[in-house]
């Protein structure tokens, strides 16, 4: 039967759409012919055509079409600005945008919103009118940070999202596979692209016993990440599964989730299961739960799922962990850490404590931090260190402000921030501690890299579950250990803090709080944009011109990089084989030697030319961001010839509608020279597998042909016909 469960309360007319998971993996199984692990399941669940998707993980790129985008307001900017130059009414998928990354914590909450509003209100008014205009979910600031947002609106099991911030793994606690990505692959989705990924690997995490006392499901993450290492979840997605999963919250799964964007995993996800099932109860969204159980069946890996590489852990014998400084895999049991503060010299004294963020924002999060500070209270104690309480949203807020735990936290010496990400990217007017003084402090975020939180390099950021943070601002110090050390309580007697305890839900429900959603209008035609023309920070994108029928002539060559060279940043890295120096080219029209960008713009607006690069091995390796792509084409560029591509970086570029090409016999390179101008001979006959030739005039006079050849397939060349792939996208909806 056909069932219509709506992917949200805000998504009228946009429903769940389990059957194409199902019809696809009758598709994916009879071709692959072997049990599948979740993460498989919903990503080959949302394959663009899975008769002929390459399906090798770790090797091949997939076609995906995800059921939504999300943004925050940081990111947004770019992502909406190109979007609007393709022209389209509407963008295709559910998308929200989430004004979280722009408020900075100086007094706390009212104070800093109001201070914020005011600062950013070009960027908001942008946000606000073309969210409006393209038909996106608008949540104002103050409405909290995305990803709990995410959790409490819009995840759902068995979805595929994408995100414009690392942290869209939180979704994985309800199930979801959320991905963070850049700016550009939002917009392809959005205009209707399908949105590519190589495919990913899958890493089992084996969870048996039960997770209790002090230990908390952060501490999950915190030994995985001290397990496999900064590096060792790169292309691969995290998959927990076993009998200690029902033992963890919804919300807890999620925080495991969050955090496994710091050992470079695609994503994480956890199995269906009652607690998701409670959670969506809790979160108004009891239908989604009921089709989730009856399609719980891909809800969770096959019988004998193999994975690349399986982690197990007892929750039973789990510590709790502290991981830093300066690096989230530096991880240390609780029992062993007051040794290595010791043994490392790493300042004893705890400056500031700081729990929250999107990492650790929920309920039950905050019930029981507000446990110990009442502990604490009831002997009389106030916190030692700064502590600093950062709300997820503003349903978390209101809820903890109706039910006493924000009292609680304020009572112990709290200061609440406004619901946003604040000391978290750094949007922190930190006071207490002058730059460049040593000092410790412990969070309960995902990232500690140097000056992340107060842009101080000498500050030592510990993370930690809320638990141990609050524990610890009474404690003051980064040797005391809650589970066996006393404190002296006001009145001279010693007590040990009981084992933390806390209400995973809220008993009477969640309280939304003040509304801080805008949805877009009916009619959106009447909706006016609003760019200030004199905006240092936003600036209206014009659509790149189509191509102009034509094979390219008398191109010069911008730079011929030698040997590897990252493509971000406007190729300013890249080694000239000219002069062996970076960021140093010859105008070969004037001689005079400048940057690569103003050379780039030289020829551009003053020579109107299009330009070529000659690359070696391997080029834009590294350089997975779309801005390494669209940087080049918005200079100009007509094509990059090289003698191999990184993958992601030649789709990219094909994206953008340049011309990626590679030598036909890889030392032709060598023909080259950094003053030669050229011509691409076949771009007018471009076709699946057709020859392209390279004719170079060098500076003495001579010519000579060199064979190329390309990778487009029929699609892409009409991307680059229309000048991009948007174009080409807004064109085909007209
Ligand atoms: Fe914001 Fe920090 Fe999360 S910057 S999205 S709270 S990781």
């Amino acid at each position: 039967g056909q069932t219509k469960v709506q992917m949200s309360a805000f998504d009228k007319g946009h429903s769940i759409n389990y059957q194409r998971i199902e019809d696809n993996l009758q598709v994916v199984r009879s071709r692959l012919n072997r049990p599948l692990t979740l993460s498989e399941k919903i990503v080959y669940g949302h394959l663009d055509n899975p008769h002929e998707a390459d399906i090798r993980p770790g090797a091949s790129y997939l076609k995906l079409r995800p059921d939504r985008v999300a943004c925050q307001d940081a990111t947004a900017q770019m992502a909406l600005l190109q979007f609007m130059s393709a022209g389209l009414p509407t963008v295709a998928v559910p998308t929200t945008v989430h004004c979280d990354h722009l408020i900075e914590a100086q007094v706390g909450g009212a104070k800093d919103l109001a201070r914020a509003n005011d600062i950013n209100k070009e960027v908001y008014d942008f946000l606000a009118t073309a969210t409006a205009k393209y038909g996106i979910g608008f949540w104002k600031p103050g409405s909290g940070i995305i990803h709990q947002i995410i959790l409490e609106n819009y995840a759902f099991p068995g979805g595929l999202m994408i995100g414009t911030d690392s942290h869209t793994p939180n979704a994985g606690g309800l199930g979801m596979v959320a991905v963070g990505v850049g700016g550009a692959d939002a917009v392809d989705v959005m205009a209707d692209i399908p949105w590519e990924l190589k495919c990913p690997k899958r890493i089992g995490v084996h969870l048996t016993g039960k997770i209790s006392g002090w230990t908390t499901p952060k501490d999950v993450i915190l030994k995985v990440a001290g397990i496999l290492t900064v590096k060792g979840g790169t292309g691969a997605i995290i998959e927990y599964f076993g009998e200690g999963v029902t033992s963890l919250s919804c919300t807890g799964m999620a925080t495991i989730c969050n955090m496994g964007a710091e050992i470079g995993a695609t994503t994480s996800v956890f199995p269906y299961n009652e607690r998701m099932g409670q959670y969506l109860d809790a979160t108004n969204r009891t239908p989604i739960r009921q089709y989730a159980e009856s399609f719980a069946h891909n809800l969770r890996p096959d019988q004998n799922a193999e994975y690349d590489q399986v982690i197990e852990i007892n929750l039973s014998e789990l510590e709790p962990h502290i991981n830093g400084p300066y690096t989230p895999d530096l991880a240390t049991p609780l029992s062993k850490f007051a040794q290595a503060v010791k043994d490392n010299n790493w300042p004893d004294k705890l400056s500031v404590g700081l729990i929250g963020s999107c990492t650790n924002s929920s309920y039950e999060d905050m019930s029981r931090a507000a446990s110990i500070a009442d502990e604490a209270a009831s002997h009389g104690l106030k916190a030692q260190s700064g502590f600093i309480v950062t709300p997820g949203s503003e349903q978390i807020r209101a809820t903890i402000e109706r039910d006493g735990q924000m009292q609680s936290l304020e009572k112990a010496g709290g200061v609440v921030l406004a619901n946003a990400c604040g000391p978290c990217i750094g949007q922190w007017d930190r006071k207490d501690v002058p730059k460049g003084t040593k000092n410790s402090i412990i969070t309960s975020y995902n990232r500690n890299f140097t000056g992340r939180n107060d842009a101080n390099t000498a500050t030592h950021a510990f993370v930690a579950s809320p638990d141990l943070v609050t524990a610890m601002v009474f404690g003051g110090s980064l040797t005391f250990n809650p589970m066996k050390d006393s404190l002296k309580g006001a009145d001279g007697q010693e007590f040990k803090f009981s084992d933390p305890s806390g209400k995973e839900l809220p008993p009477r429900g969640y309280d939304p709080g003040e509304n801080t959603y805008q949805a877009p209008p009916q009619d959106r035609a009447a909706v006016n944009v609003a760019v200030d023309p004199k905006s240092d920070r936003l600036q209206l994108l014009e659509p790149f011109k189509p191509w102009d029928g034509k094979d390219p002539q008398g191109l010069p060559v911008l730079i011929k990089a030698k040997g590897k060279c990252t493509t971000d940043h406007s190729l300013i890295g890249a080694i000239n084989e000219a002069n062996g120096e970076a960021n140093k080219v010859q105008n070969v029209f004037t001689g005079e030697w400048n940057t690569v960008p103003e050379t780039a713009k030289e020829y551009r607006d003053k020579h109107h030319t299009g330009w070529v690069v000659i690359g070696d091995e391997n080029y834009g390796e590294g350089s997975s961001r779309e801005h390494a792509a669209l940087e080049p084409r918005f200079l100009g560029g007509t094509a990059v010839i090289t003698r191999s591509f990184a993958r992601i970086h030649e789709t990219n570029l094909k994206k953008q509608g340049m011309l990626p090409l590679t030598f036909k016999n890889p030392q032709d390179y060598e023909k080259v020279r950094p003053d030669d101008k050229v011509d691409l001979i076949g771009i007018k006959d471009l076709k699946e597998g057709s020859d392209v030739t390279l004719r170079v005039h060098h500076k003495d006079g001579k010519s000579e042909d060199i064979p190329l050849q390309h990778t487009f397939n029929a699609g892409q060349i009409t991307w680059h016909r229309a000048g991009s792939a948007l174009n080409h996208m807004a064109k085909s909806k007209q």
